[in-house]
This record gives structure tokens, C-alpha cells and sequence, in this order.
């Protein structure tokens, strides 16, 4: 589905990932928001250096689109030193983890992105590497079996999740620095727009940044993408120039409306609102209701709509917000006067 594409965060293809790359930020600097973690990670960063040791294990977590994989470059760029990326799901085995750290090189930084993905025999692996810089191999079956151990090469690895919940605790405890990548607030993503349109060489107005902005959810992802979708409305509608009148029609024509909900936000809102009635409900009910894979609502759909007030996380399940309701022009249902004393979890 056509707007299922634009809002869902995930990567979409190679082209998407051409443009990425031509977009990604390389240093601390130009990377957007995220003061906190950017404060953080200098201090850490300069540290590292100056003990000349390699930073510690870093895990980063968050929505997708939010550029966890861009500041794991940054990084591994602000110490000077290679990166080698992979994934959860591209370590199938014990083994392919182990030719991976023995080819590493001193102060390397490992990616996996997904980290959360990693099945146990390889994860186990993983413990006495990131702690002691080691590996214990098997060499042999049976009896006769030898556990040998080798020493690795000072690395630091950077995990990326979009599901720090599922990580196993032994895991996580192994990183020491963690930091949770927030949704961005819309002055930063019009910086964003702003900086992608001069790199791409489009002609945008101030006010027709902030429009698209408004619209990409918090995620620079879609800032991007949205950026390149309203640049084909320019091209052929007009000049190419985005104006806020060429911005808001091609918005409008890809039906993401003012808060950047599209069908499928709207779908689990009204669900929420008619069929349980504002009252609380469960992920599992509410995915099979609106026909989405649970994953895709508690990744991409919910942290937004939790965001922006339309929806809260209660003891008992996911309930709607009065919010919600007035932006989708619903009258409150009666018992509505205890919906914002809900307890959020
Ligand atoms: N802080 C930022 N400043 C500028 N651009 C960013 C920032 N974070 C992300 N981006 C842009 O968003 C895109 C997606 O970021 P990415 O790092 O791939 O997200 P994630 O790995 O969290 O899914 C990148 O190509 C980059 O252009
Ligand atoms: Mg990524």
C-alpha cells in the first residue's frame, strides 16, 4: 500500500539506501538533536582517546529511522577507526561470529545492527569477547574435545535495537554505555529537511520545510523521504522550487495529514475509539483487529502515537486518548472524565 511505504520507518530498498548514505551526517556535529546522547558520547569519546583505549560497548535503541546506524558510523568515525557492519540475523552460527572478531583489528568497531536477533549459542560467544577481549573455541567433538582460548583484539562493539526489551539481560549488562535515541521535536527535523534539501541541491521555502517536518513523525527517515516525494510534486507541478503551497498539496495528495498519521494510524485509532469503545485493550487484539503484525505497531505505529498524546500505555493495555478523538472528530464517550488521570507505564 502506497502510504504504508511512506510512514513505515523501516528501510525500503536499495535506492532508499543510495540516498541514505548521500545523506547521512559523518560527524558529531552535524548530527542533529539528540543532545543528550551526543554530550554523552563526546565525553566518552574523548576519554577513550586520550587513555588511548577503545570506547566502551555501546548499545543504542529506538524506533527505526531515527539514526542509530548513522551515529554508530559517526562514531567509529570520531575515533578514528574502521567499522565492520553486520546484523543479528547474518550470524547464523557460532563460527561466523568467531571469523568475524578474530578478523577484527585493534580499536575496530563491531556493528550489528539488530542485535536483539542473535540466537543464544552465538550470543554466547559474544560475553567473553566483549568482556575480556576473548574467545573460547571447541576444538574437537566428544571426549577428546579441547576448549582452547584466544585473545581478540581491543574492539568496541555497537549494537543497534529497535527492541531493547528483548535482549537478553547477560547481553545487555555487557554494554557500558546505552543510550535510547528519542523521536525528534520538529525545529531539529527542519534542520534535517533543510540540510538534506541543500545536499540534494532543492530550493525549499522555511515555511515549507516545517510543513514537511510536522508531517514525519519524529523521524528523520521520513523527513527524507518525504522530502523526495514532495520534490517530484515540485518538479512537475512546478519549478522544481518547494513552496508551502507545493508542499501541503503533495502532503495532502499522499494522504498524511497534519500530525503525519496516514491510514493505518487512523485505522488503529478508530478501532481503538469504535470497536472497544475507548476502552483498554491489548496489543494482540488490537493487531489482529487492524490487521497488522504486532512488531509493526509497537515499532513504527505506537512510540509515535504515544508521542503526540493520541494513545497511553496502561496497566491494562493500550487505550485511546482524548486527543485522539478530537483530531478524528469522535465525541468523548461518557466515562471519559478518567482517561487522563490513566497511569502510564
Ligand atoms: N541526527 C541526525 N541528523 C541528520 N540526519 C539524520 C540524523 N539521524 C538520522 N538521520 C537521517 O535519517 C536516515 C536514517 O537514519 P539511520 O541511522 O539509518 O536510522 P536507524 O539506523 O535508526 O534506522 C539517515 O540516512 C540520515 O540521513
Ligand atoms: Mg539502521
Amino acid at each position: 500500500m502506497e502510504n504504508e511505504r511512506i510512514i513505515n520507518s523501516k528501510l525500503e530498498n536499495k535506492e532508499e539506501e543510495r540516498l541514505e548514505n548521500s545523506l547521512r551526517p559523518t560527524t558529531l556535529d552535524e548530527y542533529i538533536g539528540q543532545t543528550k546522547v551526543k554530550e554523552n558520547m563526546k565525553i566518552y569519546i574523548e576519554a577513550a582517546k586520550k587513555r588511548n583505549e577503545p570506547l566502551d560497548h555501546v548499545l543504542l535503541y529506538g524506533p527505526p529511522g531515527l539514526g542509530k546506524t548513522t551515529l554508530s558510523n559517526i562514531i567509529s568515525n570520531e575515533m578514528n577507526s574502521n567499522i565492520k557492519i553486520t546484523s543479528g540475523p547474518a550470524i547464523e552460527k557460532p563460527g561466523d561470529l568467531a571469523s568475524i572478531l578474530t578478523n577484527l583489528s585493534e580499536f575496530d568497531v563491531l556493528f550489528i545492527d539488530e542485535i536483539h536477533r542473535l540466537s543464544k549459542t552465538v550470543e554466547e560467544i559474544l560475553y567473553p569477547a566483549m568482556e575480556d577481549y576473548t574467545l573460547d573455541i571447541v576444538i574437537g567433538k566428544g571426549p577428546s574435545a579441547k576448549s582452547i582460548r584466544l585473545d581478540l583484539p581491543k574492539f568496541t562493539l555497537i549494537g543497534a535495537t529497535t527492541k531493547a526489551g528483548s535482549l537478553t539481560t547477560p547481553l545487555r549488562d555487557r554494554f557500558g554505555i546505552v543510550h535510547r535515541l528519542e523521536l525528534y521535536n520538529i525545529t531539529d527535523l527542519v534542520t534535517i529537511v533543510k540540510r538534506s534539501s541543500k545536499i540534494l541541491g532543492i530550493n525549499i521555502d522555511a515555511d515549507a520545510a516545517k510543513e514537511i517536518a510536522g508531517r514525519s513523525r519524529g523521524t528523520p527517515r521520513i523527513a527524507n523521504r518525504l522530502l523526495k516525494r514532495v520534490r517530484d510534486y515540485a518538479t512537475v507541478l512546478g519549478d522544481g522550487d518547494i513552496t508551502l503551497k507545493i508542499a501541503k498539496h503533495a502532503l495532502n495528495q499522499l494522504e498524511i495529514d497534519e500530525y503525519g498519521l496516514d491510514e493505518i494510524d487512523r485505522k488503529i485509532l478508530e478501532t481503538m475509539i469504535v470497536q472497544y469503545g475507548g476502552r483498554a485493550v491489548g496489543i494482540e487484539a488490537l493487531a489482529v483487529s487492524v490487521g497488522e503484525e504486532i512488531d509493526t505497531i509497537e515499532d513504527v505505529y505506537e512510540p509515535y502515537l504515544i508521542q503526540i498524546g493520541f494513545i497511553a500505555r496502561t496497566l491494562r493495555g493500550r487505550k485511546v486518548l482524548p486527543a485522539a478523538y478530537r483530531h478524528l472528530g469522535y465525541d468523548l464517550p461518557e466515562e471519559s472524565g478518567n482517561l487522563s488521570g490513566q497511569i502510564s507505564i
